[in-house]
């Protein structure tokens, strides 16, 4: 990967007068809401909305189109390193919260299929993938007034983080909202199979050697089972305001 570009914000970082946190990592499992979350909190403070996930999938729609084996780790590997991934505010009106260009392909839609959903835990378990992602991830974050969203961002990307948040919820209830993107879409699925890879993909990501799924020890644990996303905001919202830095 040569570059990713995030523009999803006009906002400049000016430390002295915005006391707010400046970085803001939001961590937790596939379908939890940690997107919505993260996505609409960045857009209330102003800040740039980073959805780290992308990348891996960005990468995984490569292997797959290219005809690269996704167990062949070093293929894969030499396919991060030189895939450009570029994030840029939505360029089609289609319900998008931003758009992800691989090698100049829109695949921000195609990085949402089932076959991907199946493969991205192996590809993204793999370390070399992981440098080449973080390494990029790292520089954007670099600017603060960010919020960053994935499965290790207090943990590895980001350990200094100013606000952690871990985002939960039962895995049916994860299944289930995942399923129902799914067929918003006008896609096919069944959601026995979108239960079945879930589960796969959360004992993949919590088991793998590098950079496994788990709770920062200084992050806040928000469950979103029984809550929906206005309670989940509130609760964050408060969290932000806490550390003496009130939302506008
Ligand atoms: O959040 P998501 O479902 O779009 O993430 C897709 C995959 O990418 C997920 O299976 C785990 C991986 N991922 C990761 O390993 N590290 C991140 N920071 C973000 C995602």
């Amino acid at each position: 990967m040569k570059a990713a570009q995030l523009l999803t914000s006009s906002a400049s970082p000016n430390p002295a007068v915005d006391p707010r946190p400046s970085t803001i990592a939001v961590d937790g499992p596939a379908a939890s809401g940690k997107s919505t979350l993260g996505g609409t909190l960045a857009r209330r403070l102003g800040y740039l909305y980073f959805d780290t996930g992308v990348m891996y999938r960005a990468v995984t729609w490569a292997a797959l189109t290219r005809s690269v084996p996704t167990d062949d780790e070093a293929a894969v590997t030499a396919l991060a390193e030189r895939l450009h991934i570029e994030v840029e505010p939505p360029t089609v009106e289609d319900g998008r919260q931003y758009t992800v260009l691989a090698d100049g392909v829109d695949v921000t839609w195609l990085i949402r299929t089932p076959e991907v959903d199946a493969h991205v835990s192996t590809v993204s378990a793999y370390p070399g993938v992981r440098r080449a992602m973080v390494a990029q991830q790292r520089r954007v974050a670099a600017a603060g007034r960010i919020v960053m969203v994935g499965r290790d961002i207090g943990t590895v990307v980001l350990p200094d983080a100013d606000l952690k948040l871990y985002v939960d919820a039962s895995v049916e209830e994860r299944a289930r909202r995942r399923w129902l993107e799914v067929q918003e879409r006008g896609e096919e699925a069944d959601y026995d199979d979108v239960l079945a890879s879930m589960r796969h993909r959360d004992e993949v990501d919590s088991h793998r050697e590098v950079s496994p799924l788990r709770v920062a020890k200084d992050a806040v644990v928000l469950n979103t089972t029984a809550l929906d996303i206005e309670g989940v905001l509130d609760r964050a919202e408060r969290l932000v305001e806490e550390r003496g830095c009130p939302v506008d």
